[in-house]
């Protein structure tokens, strides 16, 4: 069974690639290489023996979808990764933000339009959330005005997605909605390949434990938490590329509630900074050098997730702890470097 995974290249769509690989699946994937390397697929290849097919299309050009969807008519599912994630930088440039994760967006649901039956999964965001106001937070929560271009772009395309699903009962999808993915793949072979300095934490966790940053800035300690840094709900990676694998075989056995489907994906635990820190010291045996300094703007108290509905409606349960996603982080970081 063929599945089209964009972005496939990336970070958390090489580990779905894998997951996809090891259940069979026969994978295409899509990535424009903007922010990852064509050698991922040497990792895909080491872990799982066999080399997914390949195609370097940007999904802005319409007519390239168009042709990709023709030539391959036998494709059964959509995992649609690809785009800007970037939140500092969508401020900056909103229209970059919203023609490469909007337009691409559109371009692949007019294409599974004309199916006679179409599943698609789609890479959403806690960020849809904003600061809740109940812990864990739950997918009936609501969802707040965004607070920047990039989670916007997250909010409206959910809202592409159940508009056109209301219209066209061909089209089955659901979006995943994830906390914080962090880790890499048990084997070392694949993992996170941040471009330049890293925003995200654990990435620069391991950078600095690495010598490649002098110091880990954590913005603030006076948050209303129990050591005053922020908590967030940390995910393995991999846990995360099995439940889209657990997603898709729900639509193509005709499993799902209804024609659009959300879940959080989260490991239902919250994590603060300096526990994430404690952690990385841990598995690593380093002392990481980090200084308290002013809190970053935007960035939201606590945010973790309530994962009932994944864990029964999907029959998905996150497996890793934090010091596993940490020891795979570091691991991967040191392979790397090496
Ligand atoms: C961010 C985005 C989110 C996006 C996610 C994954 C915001 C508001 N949210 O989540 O939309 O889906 O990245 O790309 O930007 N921290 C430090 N020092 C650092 C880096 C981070 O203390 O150098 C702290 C942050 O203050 C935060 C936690 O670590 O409390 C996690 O930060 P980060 O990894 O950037 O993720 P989010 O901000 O949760």
């Amino acid at each position: 069974m063929k599945v089209l995974v964009t972005g496939g290249l990336g970070f958390i769509g090489s580990h779905t690639v894998v997951e996809l690989q090891n259940q069979g699946f026969e994978v295409v994937i899509i990535d424009d290489l903007s922010n990852s390397s064509e050698k991922v697929l040497e990792g895909i290849v080491a872990i799982t023996g066999k080399k997914p097919l390949f195609e370097k299309i940007d999904l802005k050009e319409k007519a390239k979808v168009e042709d990709f969807f023709n030539r391959h008519t036998d494709v059964e599912g959509v995992i649609h990764f690809a785009a800007s994630k970037a939140v500092g930088e969508s401020v900056e440039k909103p229209l970059l933000y919203y023609e490469n994760n909007i337009s691409t967006l559109v371009y692949l649901l007019k294409e599974l339009s004309k199916k006679d039956n179409a599943n698609f999964i789609f890479s959403s965001s806690c960020t849809v959330y904003g600061q809740a106001d109940e812990m864990p937070i739950t997918e009936n929560a609501p969802v707040k005005a965004a607070e920047s271009p990039y989670g916007n772009t997250k909010q409206i395309g959910e809202e592409i997605i159940s508009e056109t699903c209301k219209v066209l009962p061909s089209l089955n999808a659901i979006a995943l909605r994830y906390f914080n993915p962090m880790g890499a793949h048990p084997s070392a072979e694949i993992g996170e390949l941040p471009i330049g300095v890293p925003q995200n934490l654990v990435p620069f966790i391991t950078q600095t434990g690495i010598g490649m940053r002098e110091q880990l800035s954590v913005f603030g300690d006076d948050y209303p938490t129990s050591d005053g840094t922020c908590i967030r709900d940390y995910i393995h990676v991999v846990d995360l590329a099995k439940a889209h694998v657990i997603a898709l075989q729900r639509l193509i056995g005709g499993k799902n509630g209804s024609n659009y489907e959300v879940f959080n994906l989260g490991t239902g635990t919250g994590s603060s900074v300096l526990e994430v820190i404690k952690s990385f010291e841990k598995v690593s045996g380093k002392k990481l050098n980090y200084k308290v300094v002013d809190r970053r703007s935007g960035d939201i108290i606590s945010a973790y997730a309530n994962t009932e509905k994944a864990n029964k409606v999907l029959g998905w349960k996150a497996a890793s702890t934090l010091d596993e996603a940490m020891k795979s982080a570091w691991d991967w970081e040191v392979k790397i470097r090496s």
